[in-house]
């Protein structure tokens, strides 16, 4: 891996063509808009930011031809050409032959989790995504996480830590019987867990396991471009491969892949579920016209269709990935060198904050990584976001579901912003990090059933509680 400072010196592969201005407020200003938005980085306005990592979903800048693809949009109600080069882009480049748009990643998920759930499934995989486990439980599933132990400690330094726990997944096959294991989501990479990777080996034995007990293999493509990008780096028998024949490998193990573009495909909006499986594309091309609009459209304007076609091609150039994670690896350095603790190794999409170990004086009822990115964004203007109890909500009991890692992910958006801004980031969060044992921890003020995350307010706790 290289972490030499030299071989994280890669120039940006694109010139600036357009800008966005940004704007800095005073530290009394920022402290003001914290507390209106209640604490959560989620409810603050995006023209009170500085930098904004936040996100990488729908953050991207892209190329100047999809720009000018835009202008191709074919905004026909019905057998728009735009989707039939969107289509033929899917299948070029994923290798699928059927798929169903949908407005981003979650419409494709609400498909498939209808499409292929019964009521008291099971579905497991490799770590929860929010949005991900919500359709499966509203489609009246229940998720079982069987992701390898390493992926719940932030300072496990495994190459593949999203990789599934063979073990766990046959011993829940086992335990609930088959039948009742409609499908398997393995995210590649992992998300929540810092965006760690699943290697292709993992990946195989899977599909041989589930074709051995008729279950899905479903693959949560949000960044598989980035998976391929360290399978290509860390796997032995994929050396000298490109990017590009690495997803088709991963995508070739598996029967369906659900996509939000927002995040590999470089475009603001959109999303898809491709598949080989003809029957589940008839049942959620069928779905995607009652919530998404016509299976030619899905929830899209013709020309985020033209975005998207034209995002597939370019994502699997190499040098365009290996820049992002270049990048992500150059902010997680200049973390490291100043004793930040951070999740290792650092993944694709953006540099995870262990924030437990950054606030050992706070206990879980402080809401530990809730309170770092409110007050990190406080002395910066660096906007990111709680990975922590808050995300994991509550259980159908109503009580907080348990979490080991409390994290506050800095994502980076794809070519938005330079190395200057990075140094930025790391110089701001230093600033808290001086005065870490002064923070108090946050309280919920109100709270909202699904997702509360999005929208929960917070107010600080009085004195910090302590760690009992
Ligand atoms: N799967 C993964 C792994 C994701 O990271 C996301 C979104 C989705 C599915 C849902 O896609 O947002 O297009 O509906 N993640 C965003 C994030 C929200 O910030 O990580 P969506």
């Amino acid at each position: 891996m290289g972490t030499d400072a030299l071989d994280l010196l890669m120039p940006e592969p694109y010139k600036i063509k357009a800008v966005e201005p940004i704007r800095m407020l005073t530290r009394p200003e920022r402290s003001k808009r914290l507390a209106e938005a209640g604490y959560n980085t989620f409810l603050l306005r995006s023209e009170d930011v500085t930098i904004d990592l936040l996100t990488d979903s729908g953050t991207n800048a892209m190329t100047d031809r999809q720009w000018a693809a835009l202008m191709m949009g074919d905004e026909a109600y019905a057998g728009s050409a735009s989707f039939e080069r969107f289509a033929k882009a899917v299948s070029d480049v994923y290798g699928y032959p059927f798929v169903v748009p949908t407005h981003q990643g979650r419409g494709a998920e609400h498909l498939l989790s209808k499409s292929l759930i019964t009521p008291g499934d099971t579905v497991p995989g490799n770590m929860y995504f929010t949005t991900t486990r919500l359709h499966q439980e509203l489609a009246g599933a229940r998720f079982e996480d069987v992701i390898i132990d390493e992926a719940h400690d932030p300072a496990a330094d495994h190459p593949f830590k999203g990789n599934v726990d063979l073990k766990k997944f046959a011993a829940l096959v086992k335990r609930v019987g088959a039948e009742r294991v409609p499908y398997i989501t393995v995210g590649c990479p992992v998300n929540l867990a810092g965006g760690q990777p699943v290697s292709l080996e993992n990946l195989r034995e899977v599909a041989q396991f589930c074709r051995s007990k008729k279950i899905m293999l479903v693959i949560d493509g949000a960044r598989a471009v980035e998976n391929a990008f360290f399978i290509q780096e860390r796997e032995k028998a994929c050396r000298g491969w490109s990017v590009a024949r690495i997803l088709k490998e991963m995508c070739a193990l598996a029967d369906t892949i659900s996509v939000s573009a927002k995040k590999d495909l470089y475009v603001n909006i959109g999303g898809f579920l491709a598949t080989r499986d003809e029957a589940l594309f008839k049942k959620a091309a069928e779905l995607c016209v009652v919530y998404e609009g016509l299976h030619t459209y899905g929830g899209l304007a013709g020309r985020d269709l033209e975005a998207m076609a034209v995002g597939a091609r370019e994502m699997v150039q190499d040098e365009w990935v290996a820049h992002r994670v270049a990048q992500v690896r150059y902010l997680g350095a200049r973390l490291e060198e100043r004793g930040i603790p951070i999740v290792k190794p650092v993944g694709g999409h953006g540099v995870f904050v262990d924030a437990k170990a950054f606030l050992p004086h706070l206990g879980p009822e402080d809401l530990i990584a809730q309170s770092l990115a409110a007050w990190i964004y406080e002395d910066s203007g660096v906007r990111g976001m709680e990975r922590g109890v808050v995300s994991a909500g509550r259980d159908e009991k109503g009580r907080n579901r348990p979490v080991k890692l409390e994290l506050v992910r800095l994502t980076l958006p794809r070519r938005v912003y330079t190395q200057t801004h990075l140094d930025f980031v790391a110089a701001g969060i230093a600033k808290t990090w001086e005065r870490r044992m002064e923070l108090p921890g946050l309280r919920f003020v109100s709270e909202p059933k699904m997702l509360r995350f999005f929208q929960s307010r917070f107010a600080p706790a009085k004195v910090a509680s302590g760690r009992r």
